[in-house]
């Protein structure tokens, strides 16, 4: 694991939903600043404590630890209404929290036409559709880099959002109408509700790139928090199977306003098995019974939409790859505790002769793979790795052999304390 003191990225190593949440959440204690650098509403982070489970879709997710104030920097979107719902459910753990806030006032904007035009393009596209979670992500990313686009600290200015945001308006629901054939929206109500959530969160708002640099030149602890999963990135994920931003630990410098060499460790998070929410190659998915039955003991439901997530094999040239573009030498490995009772367990080693994932070409690999015998468990509550069953450890072995990382956590749970650390 990383140094004491080293600022620690944590990033996905499949296409989300690796529990990227609980391990931040598990890590937080030892940080000071927990920063988000992209993404949105999209994300899902679970953290389980005493029972009680929280899904971080805007706050970072290691905001229950009570040292932390966390951060919503630049390269993320935000929607104000899921943002509010979520804070007001971490307020009832922790009233003060929101001293513990921060947001980008670069930040981009969600209205609700980036949501609706994304739930009415999916829909158009048929079978050809990227199966997005619905919440603006790619409209508002579009209108980011199409540089018309409403961010957060521009609400501070009622004139020259009023401005922006009729011109913006205008054109969106010309849009709807005409293309979508739908409802326009209300000018006044959208106005004034986003106004309103400006005034409510004015206090939080900051540049995230002055605030953080200060921080850490007075030495507070960075653990940046990466959301989705790196073949959902925008350049170098499965495209257009991905998300509209950098998933990768090279979206943290501009995502958030820091120099690269201030992320000095890489934590890649990987599941023990591979899921997938959504459309796109996946080499080593399974098929029928197979998935119903993982599926289940693993809860594999999206966090954000419910959708049920596609399971299959771990898979080592994914792995490789992504820890490739995201400098990652160790893993924590989740919810090994899942594949418990598993009669064998099979791990994905190579594409018919080649170790290369190309994520262009990804959709023809033909897997070969390795298969070992299972455990009958249970891994939760073992504490050590010593403890955990021959075959189990085997597993996490051939893991470490094919791939070439280490995997110095092992998650074993869904609560913060299931953990094994190596
Ligand atoms: P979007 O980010 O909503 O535009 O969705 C694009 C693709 O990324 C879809 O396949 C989504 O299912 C997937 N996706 C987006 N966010 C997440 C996430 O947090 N976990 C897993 N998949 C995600
Ligand atoms: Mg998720």
């Amino acid at each position: 694991m990383a140094n004491k003191r080293d600022n620690l990225a944590i990033v996905g190593l499949q296409w989300g939903d690796e529990g990227k949440g609980k391990i931040i959440d598990f890590l937080g204690k030892d940080f000071d600043i927990n920063a988000r650098f992209q993404g949105g509403p999209n994300a899902g982070h679970t953290v389980i404590r005493n029972k009680k489970k929280f899904v971080f879709h805007q706050i970072p997710a290691g905001i229950m630890n009570r040292n932390i104030t966390g951060l919503v920097g630049a390269g993320c979107v935000l929607d104000p209404q899921v943002f509010l719902i979520e804070l007001a459910d971490v307020e009832k753990a922790d009233p003060r929290v929101r001293k513990r806030l921060k947001l980008s006032k670069f930040t981009h904007l969600i209205f609700p036409y980036h949501k609706i035009i994304d739930k009415l393009r999916e829909e158009k596209k048929g079978d050809e559709r990227i199966g997005t979670t619905q919440r603006g992500i790619g409209p508002v990313y579009e209108d980011k880099y199409g540089r018309v686009g409403i961010r957060l600290g521009e609400l501070l200015d009622e004139d020259r959002f009023r401005k922006k945001f009729k011109a913006s308006l205008s054109y969106k629901n010309f849009l709807l109408m005409e293309l979508y054939q739908s409802e326009p929206l209300d000018e006044k109500k959208v106005f004034e509700e986003y106004l309103a959530f400006g005034e409510n969160v004015r206090d939080m708002v900051v540049d995230d790139a002055y605030y953080l640099n200060q921080e850490m030149e007075k030495g507070k602890r960075v653990l940046f928090e990466g959301a989705q999963g790196t073949f959902l990135d925008i350049d170098y994920g499965t495209y257009p199977f991905v998300t509209s931003s950098h998933t990768v630990a090279g979206g943290v410098a501009v995502g958030l306003g820091v120099a690269p060499f201030k992320v000095e460790k890489v934590l890649g998070v990987a599941k023990a098995y591979v899921t997938r929410v959504g459309a796109g190659p996946f080499p080593t998915e399974l098929e029928g019974d197979a998935v119903e039955s993982l599926r289940k003991k693993g809860g594999e439901f999206g966090a954000t939409t419910g959708r049920p997530r596609r399971c299959g094999h771990f898979d080592i040239p994914l792995v490789r790859y992504g820890a490739m573009l995201n400098g990652v030498k160790e893993i924590a490995l989740t919810k090994l505790d899942i594949l418990d009772g598993e009669r064998t367990v099979k791990i994905g080693k190579e594409y018919a002769g080649t170790d290369h994932f190309d994520p262009m070409s990804v959709d023809k690999a033909q897997p070969t793979y390795v298969e070992l015998p299972g455990w009958t468990g249970p891994t939760t509550d073992v504490g050590d790795f010593s403890k955990l069953g021959v075959n189990a450890r085997k597993y996490v072995e051939k893991i470490e052999e094919l791939s070439g990382l280490k995997v110095s956590m092992i998650s074993v749970g869904g609560e913060t304390e299931a953990m094994i650390v190596r």
